[in-house]
């Protein structure tokens, strides 16, 4: 474990997260907050219309000149953590078989992300549907005790896998938001340049 708090993946030769370098983040964190009202009344606030263009030109335009890729935007979502907020262990998606899921997302720390980590699990498991507070997402059933795999604090644009088991918990007594983008097309984590 590192100094963070951070733990390496066991399998070396997958990656779980991979941060970028996203300059309009700032400017991004502030959008994301002026839309906030400060309430728990939902898990999260989904961008629609303007506030989605505006949230995808901007991203679009950045890992253009980052990454030099032509990426879409598909749904920019903020994700709302009250605080001591631990989030039920689950894989993106609406359907079992996942249809049109994104593998990857990219999350922006909005508010109060660095004592929010995300975990990532391995083990036999089967998915079933469920909703949480309109969000929909596909519940983990565990045939076996899930094996903690890798843990990241995400404090600073990083890609991050949602394919796969995982949740995020709040270890502070302040909210935690975190915008989270997804694409039209994957990105695969293992395409993405480390920063420098
Ligand atoms: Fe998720």
């Amino acid at each position: 474990m590192n100094k963070h708090g951070d733990y390496s993946p066991i399998n070396i030769f997958m990656e779980y997260f991979k941060e970028i370098n996203l300059p309009s983040w700032p400017m991004l964190q502030q959008f994301c907050l002026k839309k906030w009202d400060g309430t728990f009344n939902a898990s999260a606030m989904i961008f629609k219309d303007r506030n989605l263009d505006c949230i995808a030109s901007t991203i679009e335009h950045d890992i253009a000149n980052q990454l030099g890729v032509k990426a879409k935007v598909k749904t920019a979502i903020m994700f709302i953590n009250d605080a001591n907020f631990v989030q039920d262990i689950h894989v993106d998606g609406f359907d079992l078989k996942r249809v049109n899921a994104a593998n990857t997302a990219l999350n922006l720390p909005v508010l109060n992300c660095d004592h929010g980590p995300m975990y990532w699990y391995d083990g036999d498991y089967y998915l079933t549907e469920t909703e949480n507070m309109k969000l929909k997402y596909l519940k983990i059933n565990w045939r076996e005790e899930p094996a903690l795999t890798v843990v990241k604090i995400i404090n600073r644009p990083t890609f991050v896998k949602i394919d796969i088991p995982h949740h995020v918990e709040n270890r502070s007594s302040k909210p935690r938001l975190m915008l989270s983008i997804r694409f039209t097309e994957d990105f695969l984590l293992e395409n993405i340049p480390p920063i420098v």
